[in-house]
């Protein structure tokens, strides 16, 4: 059975640590919920998950099918199935988006694929995304409107078929109908394949139409909570100030210290100015 483990993860940014021991499983066919406050860890993770070489992981293991992820590069993490769809897609003046998807398809086959197969595929898969053909000639999401560049993320992921998708906020800025159109795209992709998925959104409406099967809470760069979906309509309707009352999880809220250093010195710039 395949899996995805992170085990006591511990990830630097700068110098400054985010993940201060996250553990984590995701088996075959899951589908997990990842939530949490702002700036507490969640795309860090994904992002460490993935290989971005900004993300230092300084203790802590990832698995992929027993194998050691901290190993591999970022390529061969995706040909081994691994797949992010961004909460922020870089555009990238200069490569072809057709010529990306292609070389990503190959990157995880034995014989790279025929030119009429790959633009049936990416037919198919346009069309579902509801995305024109056109954009397909178009630089790597260079001048892509908000939705489109979700929706090209969740194209790439049609047609890369991974084994374990991330999916990062794919939900931000999409109207319904686009908001619809992924979550279609999703639920089809887990009816035909053997795939896990781990969902980051701050939305009940997104999870309502793919259903995950468990959610994590992230706080304070750790997974503070595990449990069903009853956890993200309670979310959604108080925040995440009860896990203080009643499950005993402090908010850190980090920047309410710097803000507090920032405040005492505007305060002397004042009193020197009145000077
Ligand atoms: N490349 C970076 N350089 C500096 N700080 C970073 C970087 N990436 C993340 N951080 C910091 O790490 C913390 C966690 O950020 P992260 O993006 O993982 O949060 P998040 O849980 O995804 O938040 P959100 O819900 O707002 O997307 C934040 O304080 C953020 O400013
Ligand atoms: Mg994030």
């Amino acid at each position: 059975m395949k899996s995805l483990i992170v085990e006591n993860l511990h990830v630097s940014v700068d110098d400054k640590e985010i993940l201060r021991g996250v553990n984590l499983e995701i088996k075959e066919n899951e589908v997990v919920a990842l939530l949490g406050p702002n700036g507490h860890g969640k795309s860090t993770l994904l992002a460490a998950i993935m290989g971005n070489p900004r993300y230092r992981v300084t203790e802590g293991k990832i698995l992929l099918n027993d194998e050691d992820v901290l190993k591999m590069s970022v390529d061969e993490r995706a040909k081994h199935g691994l797949f992010l769809g961004m909460q922020y897609p870089s555009e990238v003046p200069g490569v072809v988006n057709a010529d990306f998807l292609k070389s990503a398809i190959n990157s995880r086959r034995e014989k790279p694929i025929g030119i009429y197969e790959f633009y049936r595929q990416l037919e198919a898969a346009s069309k579902k995304m509801n995305i024109s053909m056109s954009m397909a000639s178009r630089f790597l999401n260079e001048g892509f409107s908000g939705g489109e560049k979700k929706r090209n993320e969740i194209l790439q992921m049609l047609l890369l078929k991974p084994d374990f998708a991330m999916l990062d906020e794919i939900d931000s800025g999409l109207d319904v109908d686009a908001l619809n159109c992924v979550s279609d795209a999703i639920n089809d992709l887990k009816k035909e394949s053997v795939i896990s998925f781990l969902v980051v959104s701050h939305y009940a409406r997104l999870y309502q139409l793919i259903k995950p099967t468990r959610v994590a809470i992230m706080v304070n760069g750790k997974i503070a909570l595990e449990g069903g979906p009853e956890i993200i309509s309670r979310i959604d309707k108080d925040g995440y100030e009860w896990l203080k009352y009643e499950k005993g999880i402090e908010i850190q809220k980090e920047d309410q210290v710097a803000m507090r250093s920032t405040s005492i010195g505007s305060c002397a710039v004042k009193e020197a100015i009145k000077k």
